[in-house]
């Protein structure tokens, strides 16, 4: 899906260097002068937004966008009424997709009121062939489309749409090249995202991210390991791999490693103080990883682990490789390892062929797991996937109603479990002041549950003790013990 009406002839392209990551640092360059010539002209700076939509996979893609972005010599900015606006959109669910629709509906009208305004779409959403047909279509004024496998090459579509006339679209159906030495605009100067895998090889029945993020490939340990301690250089005590499905890191490498090996190696960094990863499958969940956490000082208490659906019955049509028992065997033997383990799910409601009798075993599972937190989801119809081919597909009242029971359960339990811990004296990461209530500031426990304590920006980025006074039910309001 490459549109080349913009690569013939020009001498910018013509002599740019085949090679990464130089061919972007060359790219940047001549965007440079373009946008700071642009700049002496309206005597302002250019502003960039940078709109992300979707998992903690795009927050980390955003980052490096933006740092490509400010390389170029754009000045970012919060809202979008900027002079470069990109949406990282996701697809996970139609009514991402609808989102991103609408707000495209709103930065049309700002571009009516500065036609130069340029407007660009990548990540998730831009892997569908359909949507870009829709797009191309209905949505002329977008300037540059690209997917989730060059998002490194935003600096060369944006010179490609600078001196041509039409809109760039360049969409890869699979990763030719992973660059990962761009400049990176990190969001909070003391925690970050590091990606230890991409894509998925799953093919849960109704998910289309093995579709959109093309097929698993791990990271090489010691480029992780040399990223890490690079960002604890740079002031990040705490970091949160990420991946799909990080229990299956590292097994196809050349020389394969576990993900608790890994893990071994991340906790030996010095100056590092927290580790967090997402999203663990349940089925790749090994005891090997159940004793590193046990006996780490670094990782923190809490485990993302997606049930999807509490039947068996379901569990097999949605490919996910496990039963009720085994899950909850699994949640069993964590929590005798790991007995202050905070546990947290996702849960679709709604899958083709969903039965009261089916609904009900999903509620038994969390009555018994007792999660400190769940996202609950309405099941959407993925084109493409095999579940969106099955018969029965559930009628939306039906599933509304079931979720809004489950919906219930789940925030009943959430609010007894995150007040369990009241009274204890825990670490928290001091995330930033309190916007709500003036002299306080807000920390991030182990766990995952915040706490509202009095204090100031000084103690921003620290990791402080706070006795956690009263649970206010998914927060605690607490004070600061002296360490
Ligand atoms: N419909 C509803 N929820 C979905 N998820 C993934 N695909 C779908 C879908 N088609 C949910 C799963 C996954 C989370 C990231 O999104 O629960 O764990
Ligand atoms: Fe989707 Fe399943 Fe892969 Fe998660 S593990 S991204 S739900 S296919």
């Amino acid at each position: 899906m490459e549109n080349t009406t913009n690569l013939a002839g020009d001498p910018g392209i013509l002599a740019a260097p085949q090679t990464e990551p130089d061919r972007q640092f060359y790219f940047m360059d001549l965007c440079r002068d373009l946008v700071s010539a642009r700049a002496m002209e309206l005597g302002r700076p250019l502003t960039a937004s940078v709109q992300t939509f979707g998992c903690q996979m795009n927050a980390r893609d955003s980052e490096k966008l933006l740092g490509i972005l400010e390389q170029i010599g754009f000045v970012p900015r919060e809202d979008e009424e900027a002079d470069l606006v990109l949406y990282n959109t996701c697809t996970v669910r139609d009514n991402a997709n609808q989102r991103v629709y609408g707000r495209l509906g709103y930065v049309h009208s700002l571009k009516k009121k500065n036609p130069e305004m340029l407007i660009a779409l990548c990540g998730c959403m831009m892997q569908e062939e359909t949507v870009i047909e829709k797009i191309q279509k209905s949505y002329r004024f977008v300037d540059i489309i690209f997917g989730t496998h060059n998002i490194y090459k935003l600096a060369e579509l944006l010179y490609r749409r600078l001196t041509g006339s039409s809109m760039v679209v360049d969409v890869q159906k699979e990763a030719t090249a992973v660059v990962e030495t761009l400049p990176v605009d990190r969001k909070y100067p003391y925690k970050s995202g590091v990606n230890i895998m991409y894509g998925c090889d799953n093919f849960c029945s109704y998910c289309i991210v093995p579709y959109v993020r093309g097929r698993e490939h791990s990271r090489r340990p010691e480029e992780i390991i040399e990223e890490i301690k690079r960002l604890v250089d740079d002031g990040v005590i705490e970091v949160m791999l990420l991946g799909q499905n990080v229990n299956s890191y590292g097994r196809k490498l050349e020389e394969p490693i576990s993900f608790a090996e890994l893990l071994r190696r991340v906790e030996a960094i010095d100056g590092l103080r927290r580790i967090r990863f997402m999203t663990s499958h349940p089925k790749d969940l090994s005891d090997e990883l159940i004793a590193v956490m046990r006996d780490s000082k670094k990782i923190c208490r809490h485990l993302h682990l997606p049930l999807q659906s509490g039947s068996s019955r379901l569990l097999k049509l949605m490919n996910r490789h496990y039963d009720k028992e085994q899950y909850l065997a699994l949640v069993e033997k964590i929590r005798r390892e790991i007995p202050d383990i905070s546990l947290t799910t996702d849960i679709i409601v709604g899958f083709p062929g969903e039965t009261e009798e089916d609904f009900e075993d999903t509620l038994d599972v969390v009555r018994r797991v007792r999660y400190d937190s769940a996202f609950t989801f309405l099941y959407s119809k993925r084109t493409g996937t095999p579940a969106a081919a099955m018969e029965n597909q559930i009628p939306k009242e039906v599933a509304q109603a079931r979720f809004d029971r489950l919906l219930a359960l789940v925030s009943q339990i959430s609010r007894e479990m995150s007040a369990r811990d009241t009274g204890r004296v825990m670490e928290a990461l001091v995330e930033g002041i309190d916007t709500q209530h003036e002299g306080l500031v807000t920390g991030r426990l182990g766990n995952n549950i915040m706490v509202h304590f009095p204090g100031t920006g000084k103690l921003i980025g620290k990791i402080v003790p706070v006795r956690l006074l009263e649970s206010k039910g998914f927060y605690y309001m607490g004070r600061m013990e002296e360490e």
